[in-house]
């Protein structure tokens, strides 16, 4: 283990978690096994009992998740991590371990899909739940309530890539006495530090930027260690049952010793697809936390470190004369070649989203555009490669509608 203060993002994403092994084997072992051992009943006693440090069953740790929750605890600067099986398997289990019947939630009225649902059912478990524009503290300032437990954000909205002032909603929720939990998915450090800016949980869905290969589905949640304690035992072991397997722990460590790197590529790329974008006149807007345009760029540039806005541009497209606009968006879509027209995030390949016709396809249309979820948005995942392939390729996507 390194010191926070001693080194370099990329020197602590590489070293931290590196754990010790009996072979003293520099990559992680990958600690294949559903239970573990005891010496004898007392042993075991103990180690159930929390008296002595140890692995009792799969489902509440493994030592090869145990280090993949080291690295995420030190890249987010919190005090403990608890590793789960998918993102989703992170926001259930955070909601399950830290909110009870008669307990109250402020949650974004824009959410990730499954948190939405999240969200929307609560209240059958006798949560009640409030949806404001979390963009806007003054609005999450008025719903706060005697009984509200947790305010609920994401770092920045998906798809329209507007961006909540974590400063701010965690002063106004401490004040309250209720606590800031933030999914930054989107916005992962080296990007940005949630809990530096007051933040008392962080959580991700590892699937996207901290595995960054498009291969596993995981998650986690960082914080302070009563509360992760409570989360492993509560909502990860007892209620929901998703820790992240062996196998999965391992190639998310493996990929977060790049993460600094592919990071910084991801959002090189998406600066210069951004810019050459606005130049596109088939580009009605353009929707990147970089550029002087997006609302909230001088927000992102406080909140953001070293000028990074992310890997996520989105953007519309313009109506052509003689069709319609969702017609002239699955036009552009199905045109693109280097692009996977495919959901998720963070991967080395890029991939381009349409929200209209793919993951809000069952959203009343109204309901969608007014959160700025018009037929015309595309979403895209700037991968790893040439920038200059990925405006090639939007340029003979965007030349189908011309
Ligand atoms: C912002 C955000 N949070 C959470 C999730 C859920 O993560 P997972 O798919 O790993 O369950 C996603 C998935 O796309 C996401 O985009």
């Amino acid at each position: 283990m390194v010191g926070h203060e001693e080194y370099g993002f990329a020197t602590r994403a590489i070293h931290e978690g590196q754990g010790n092994n009996p072979y003293g084997a520099l990559a992680t072992p990958i600690y294949m096994t559903s239970t573990f051992c005891f010496e004898n009943v007392d042993d075991g006693m103990k180690k159930f009992s929390k008296e002595k440090p140890g692995f009792v069953y799969g489902r509440s740790g493994n030592p090869t998740t145990a280090a993949l929750e080291a690295k995420c605890a030190a890249i987010e600067e919190g005090e403990a991590a608890v590793a789960t099986s998918s993102g989703m398997g992170a926001i259930s289990s955070v909601f399950m371990s830290l909110l009870k019947k008669g307990d109250h939630l402020i949650a974004g009225d824009t959410l990730y899909g499954g948190s939405d649902f999240a969200a929307h059912h609560l209240p059958e478990y006798g949560i009640e739940v409030t949806r404001v524009d979390t963009c806007d503290p003054a609005k999450v300032s008025v719903a706060f309530r005697t009984n509200t437990r947790i305010v609920y954000i994401e770092s920045s909205l998906n798809p329209t890539l507007r961006i909540n002032d974590i400063c701010a909603l965690a002063d106004i929720t401490h004040e309250r006495g209720a606590i800031l939990v933030v999914d930054n998915t989107f916005t992962p450090p080296p990007m940005c530090f949630p809990l530096r800016l007051g933040a008392d949980i962080v959580l991700h869905s590892t699937t996207k930027y901290l595995n960054g290969h498009g291969d596993i589905i995981g998650g986690v949640v960082v914080g302070p260690a009563d509360m992760i304690g409570s989360i492993r035992l509560i909502g990860l072991t007892k209620i929901c049952g998703c820790p992240a397997s062996p196998m999965n722990s391992w190639l998310v460590l493996r990929g977060m010793k790049t993460l600094d790197l592919r990071f910084r590529k991801h959002c090189e790329n998406a600066m210069t697809v951004a810019k050459w974008l606005e130049t596109q006149p088939e580009a009605e807007s353009v929707f990147y936390p970089g550029l002087p345009s997006h609302p909230q760029h001088e927000l992102s540039r406080r909140q953001f470190m070293e000028g990074l806005f992310g890997g996520m541009v989105s953007f519309e497209v313009k109506k052509p004369a003689g069709m319609n606009r969702f017609e002239a968006t699955e036009k552009v879509m199905n045109s693109l070649k280097l692009f996977a027209v495919a959901v998720s995030l963070g991967d080395p390949d890029s991939l381009a989203e349409f929200p209209a016709g793919m993951t809000h396809l069952i959203v009343p249309k109204e309901e969608r555009e007014a959160v700025g979820i018009t037929d015309g948005l595309i979403r895209l995942s700037c991968g790893l490669e040439d920038a200059k392939d990925l405006c090639g390729d939007l340029k003979q996507a965007l030349a189908a509608i011309r």
